[in-house]
Formats: structure tokens, sequence, C-alpha cells
């Protein structure tokens, strides 16, 4: 199964998990600064790639649920008699904000079952939390089942790894082999493929554009409906407001996100395998 692989490698945020890790796995060194390890030692393991929903969206999502997808799906989204088990669904596990569920929702796969729905926007919405609640709820018990096979993490083919990096996987678009060099000396194991998968940590850039027609790139700082606002080349953080310039966010780590839903369980081992290498 595509996905087995990738709920086990999120249940090791489990603390229960993290406890069985061997001393120096639990202690892998960091780096100076910047990313930090996804796996931590804590009661709330990794930031969830899905936005934070509230208790009335959940709610109001359990009950459309309840009348609409349960019949297929379970009343808990575990499975049917004719829909699949959307709590172990890869689509719902890189989803962030409905992107990728609403149009499932709305459009339908006449084709394979599943109907279409006309639901107003806030309806989609809590179902999209109800369904990513469901997903988090599970993966915390198969975490608490099962733990994670660590052996399983060792059966990729390096070489395959790296013909899929530099080509299909599309991956030398953003790195290369020198600049992911070093990766597996910081991380190992479990934590190295959750780097893999959800670098989530990433910085994200914005290009400033001003009335006058100056540019400005660097990494953003903040954001929010009026103000802009980054880190220019000499490290100082420089904002304007939002009408008064034309800007653009760039996010590459979406890319992960997105890349992870079509990978394989193959080319996930083989590209795992060929990332260990990089030392
Ligand atoms: C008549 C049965 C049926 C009903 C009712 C139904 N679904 Fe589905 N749903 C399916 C089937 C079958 C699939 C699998 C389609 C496929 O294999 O591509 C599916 C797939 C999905 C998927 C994609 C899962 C994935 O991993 O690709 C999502 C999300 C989903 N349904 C959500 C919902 C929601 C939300 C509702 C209620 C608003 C709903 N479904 C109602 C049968 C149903
Ligand atoms: C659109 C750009 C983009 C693409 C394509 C991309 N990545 Fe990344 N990747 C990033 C960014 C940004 C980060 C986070 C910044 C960082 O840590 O280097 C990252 C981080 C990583 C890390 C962790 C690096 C670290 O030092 O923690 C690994 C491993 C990785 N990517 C592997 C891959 C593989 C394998 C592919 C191809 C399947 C891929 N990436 C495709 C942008 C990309």
């Amino acid at each position: 199964m595509i996905f087995d692989r990738k709920l086990k490698v999120l249940a090791a945020c489990l603390p229960t998990f993290v406890l069985l890790l061997p001393h120096s796995e639990a202690q892998a060194p960091r780096p100076p600064e910047g990313p930090r390890p996804v796996v931590t030692v804590g009661s709330q393991g990794p930031t969830p790639v899905h936005t934070a929903y509230t208790k009335a969206q959940i709610d109001a999502g359990g009950t459309l649920f309840l009348q609409n997808c349960a019949f297929c799906h379970g009343k808990e989204a575990g499975g049917g008699e004719s829909g699949p088990d959307l709590t172990r669904s890869k689509l719902v596990a890189s989803d962030k904000d409905g992107e990728a569920i609403s149009p499932v929702i709305r459009n339908g796969r006449a084709e394979k079952g599943m109907p279409k729905f006309n639901l107003p926007d806030g309806d989609v919405t809590s179902l999209v939390a109800f369904i990513h609640t469901q997903q988090d709820k599970a993966m915390s018990q198969t975490g608490n089942r099962k733990g994670v096979d660590e052996a399983d993490l060792q059966t990729g083919d390096a070489a395959a790894g790296k013909r899929y990096f530099e080509g299909e996987g599309g991956c030398t678009k953003c790195h290369t082999s020198t600049s992911l060099k070093g990766v597996a000396s910081r991380f190992s194991g479990l934590q190295l493929e959750m780097r893999m998968l959800y670098p989530r940590d990433a910085v994200k850039k914005v290009s400033v554009k001003t009335a006058s027609g100056q540019t400005f790139n660097g990494p953003l700082v903040y954001q929010d409906e009026f103000t802009i606002g980054m880190k220019n080349d000499a490290g100082i953080y420089q904002s304007w407001p939002v009408r008064a310039i034309t800007f653009q966010v760039d996010n590459p780590v979406e890319e992960h996100v997105t890349a992870m839903s079509k990978y394989t369980d193959d080319a996930i081992h083989n590209m795992f395998a060929y990332i260990q290498t990089l030392k």
C-alpha cells in the first residue's frame, strides 16, 4: 500500500515512539541554525500540514458528513461499503486547506462511484475540517499501535533513486546533490525521511516591485492583509504597504507536499536510499 508507509512515518512523531528511538537517533545533531528536526519529543507531534480548524467547523462538518458521505465512507470517514477509507487517503494527507479535497467533493469522480455535491463554500470547508480531523485521529492511533519499523526504511536502491532524483522526480529543479550534501549527516532514519517528505519549516520568499519599478527579493518575514515584510540582502527588515506594491510570494515547499501524492512507494524507497548517501 502506497500510503501505509507515510502513515508510519508520520506516526514517528508520537512521543511513544520517539522514546523508543535509540539514544543517538533522538539526539541527532541539529544544524547550527535554521531548519529544526521535524520529529520532536513532546505531546504535540509535528505541525500539521493542514490549516487549523475551529471546533464549530469540525462539528458542522461531522453533521454534513453523516448526511452526505457516511453512507459510502463510513460514519467516521474510515471507509464503508463503497467508499474508501479517507483517514488513510494520501490525497487528504497532502491537502492543506481544501485545495485537493474540495474539487473531489464538487466534481465527484462519476466513473469511480464518487458523486458530485453542489454545496456552499462554507459547507465544503466544514467537510474538509472534519475529514482532516478524522485523519489526524486515525494517524495517532496507528502510531500507538504500530510504531515504526526502521528496517522498512532501508530497502531502496540508491542508483535508481539518483536517476529518479535527476529525472522524473524533478528534484533538480530546486536541489543538486551538492546543495543537499550533508543532509544525511544532520538527520538520519525517520528524521531524514520526514525532512524529505515534509520540509515544512522552510522559509518563503517574496519578490516586491514598487510603484517606481524598483524590485526587492528576500525571505518573507511578515505578511498580512496590509503589509509585506522581508529581510533584505543586508539582513535588515524592510516592509511596504500592500497597496503600494506588487508582490509575489514563493513557497517552494508546496511542491514537496504536492509531489508527495504522486510518489509511488518504490520511488520513495529509492529516493530515500539515495538521499541517505548525501553525507
Ligand atoms: C455513493 C458513494 C459515495 C458518496 C455518497 C461519497 N463518496 Fe467520496 N468517494 C466514493 C468513492 C467510490 C471514491 C473513490 C473514487 C476513486 O477511486 O477515485 C470516493 C473518493 C473520495 C475522496 C478522494 C479520496 C482519495 O484518496 O482519492 C474524497 C476526499 C471523498 N470521496 C470525499 C467525500 C465526501 C466529503 C463526501 C460527502 C460530501 C463523499 N465523498 C460522498 C464514494 C462516495
Ligand atoms: C520547488 C522546489 C523543490 C523541489 C522540486 C524539490 N524540493 Fe526538496 N526542498 C525544497 C525546499 C525549499 C526545501 C527546504 C529548504 C531546505 O531545507 O533546503 C527542501 C528540502 C528538502 C530536503 C531536506 C533538506 C534539509 O537540509 O533539511 C530534502 C531531503 C529534499 N528537499 C529532497 C527533495 C527531493 C528528493 C525532491 C524530488 C522528489 C525534492 N526535494 C524536490 C524545494 C524543493
